[in-house]
């Protein structure tokens, strides 16, 4: 059993079920990076306190260089029975140096955990930003790959309106943009430097926070103690923005599965993104896609996991909060993991463009456009509406495909349609008419096809 930072008011230790129940160094390991790097911000402003000397101040700073150093040598962590990281970090100090004593002076494993989060989820936002901007740029290029393709848009999956295949991935851009500037928000509330707060009260000791958070590149400083103790919100804020993304991801994931269906037979997704059956020799299934499908549901689960742990917890810090980790940590692999793939299937990915052309022309995605045409004319909206609806009626009845209309069997069917609105019966001539900001148009879509690129570059900067 390893030594505690606690033992002094216990006459036994820990039984040896609690301690594998409790334990937690197996996963938070995973901070040990953000310990060491905290806790040598920490040695510094112990030594602005007067509690260290400049040398002692160096020799701590060394020591944890070199345990960061060993941490990633094989046998690291082999027999260590530490309760946690912190726990670790400090007793291989022990092994260095005796001035590992003082360095926990003023300073509290409550704020400690919240600080190590902090610093590490910091850097996993700016990887994720990172992914989200590379799909981004993947799914632009896929829409500039099919400039001119036309595809029937749906809503309840049937037939609604054609769209240009690239307004299409826009749609998706605009989400991922979305999920973008909610990571930013997210970073900026775990942005903020707890130290100093000490188990709940503020430290004993006149700490210069402004300064360890300048040492530790932190924007602000937290404002009230026990809030640092008691708060897990930032990392709800990530699991919140994690689980959006996932859900977009899903949609595109579920979008692309069904497209590439013989059934559909649009997309044809690359053999490095697709497996096989065992039995069946034929198949080529879309694993990578309902793999990001179903870690979606792993990741909204990491968010409620959270949640119901945080929910109806006394103020301030009570040992639930350790079950924070595991759902982070996660959540992070899982999101990063997920967009990385994302974006290796939409660069892999080929439209057929003439399937969903041929989607469009038969499926009476035009039927709006007349009606809006026979509006434009001066026909009252419902009432071209009941005009249009009796066309497609009769043609469903009739078998006839919308340019199976002439501009004379149209005008014989109802006076209402002049001549000029045969021209309608063709998807590509309808889309003209939506070229306003945020529509269909093929113009409207070529410009926000050149604003998305430019708003991807800002990204970056
Ligand atoms: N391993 C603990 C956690 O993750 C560290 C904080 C321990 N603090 C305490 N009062 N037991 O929450």
């Amino acid at each position: 059993m390893a030594e505690k930072l606690w033992g002094g008011r216990f006459e036994t230790g820990p039984s040896e079920v609690f301690e594998r129940f409790s334990g937690s160094l197996h996963f938070d390991k995973r901070l040990i990076g953000a310990d060491v790097r905290g806790s040598q911000a920490f040695a510094r402003e112990l030594e602005r306190a007067g509690i260290l000397t400049a040398g002692e101040r160096a020799t701590l700073v060394t020591a944890f260089d070199e345990i960061l150093a060993a941490s990633r040598e094989p046998g690291f962590y082999v027999g260590a029975s530490d309760e946690d990281v912190h726990t670790l970090v400090i007793r291989k100090l022990k092994e260095k140096t005796p001035l590992a004593d003082k360095i926990h002076t003023g300073r509290s494993r409550n704020e400690q955990v919240s600080l190590d989060t902090r610093l590490w989820l910091r850097g996993e936002i700016d990887r994720t930003l990172d992914l989200l901007a590379g799909l981004l740029d993947a799914l632009l290029d896929l829409a500039r790959r099919h400039p001119n393709a036309v595809i029937p848009g749906y809503t309840h999956l049937r037939r609604a309106q054609a769209v240009p295949w690239p307004h299409y991935i826009l749609a998706y851009f605009e989400m991922f943009a979305r999920d973008r500037e909610r990571f930013e928000q997210a970073r900026r509330r775990v942005d903020v430097l707890p130290l100093g707060s000490g188990a709940l009260a503020g430290s004993g000791f006149p700490f210069d926070r402004r300064s360890i958070a300048a040492d530790l590149d932190f924007e602000d400083i937290t404002r009230n103690s026990m809030d640092v103790s008691a708060d897990r919100d930032f990392a709800l804020d990530y699991l919140y923005a994690a689980s959006v993304t996932m859900v977009h991801l899903s949609r595109l994931a579920e979008d692309w599965i069904v497209y590439s269906t013989d059934e559909f037979g649009w997309l044809e997704l690359a053999d490095g993104v697709t497996s096989g059956s065992s039995l069946m020799p034929q198949k080529k299934n879309p694993d990578s896609l309902e793999l990001i499908r179903g870690k979606c549901g792993r990741v909204i689960g990491s968010l409620n996991s959270l949640l119901i742990t945080m929910k109806g917890l006394p103020l301030t810090y009570n040992r639930d909060m350790q079950e924070d980790k595991e759902p982070l940590f996660d959540a992070v692999d899982q999101v990063q993991m997920s967009l990385e793939m994302a974006a290796v299937v939409a660069a892999s990915v080929t439209l057929r463009e003439a399937v969903p052309a041929a989607a469009a022309a038969d499926g009476w995605v035009v039927a709006t456009d007349l009606a809006e045409a026979l509006a434009r004319a001066g026909v009252p909206f419902h009432y071209g509406h009941k005009l249009v609806g009796r066309l497609v009626l009769e043609s469903v009845r009739a078998g006839k495909k919308p340019t199976d209309w002439t501009p004379e069997s149209l005008a014989a069917f109802a006076p209402e349609f002049s001549p000029d609105m045969a021209a309608l019966l063709r998807p590509e001539e309808g889309m003209k008419t939506r070229n306003l900001p945020g529509g269909a148009g093929p113009e409207a879509v070529r410009t926000a096809l050149e604003e998305a690129a430019r708003r991807l570059d800002s990204m970056r900067r």
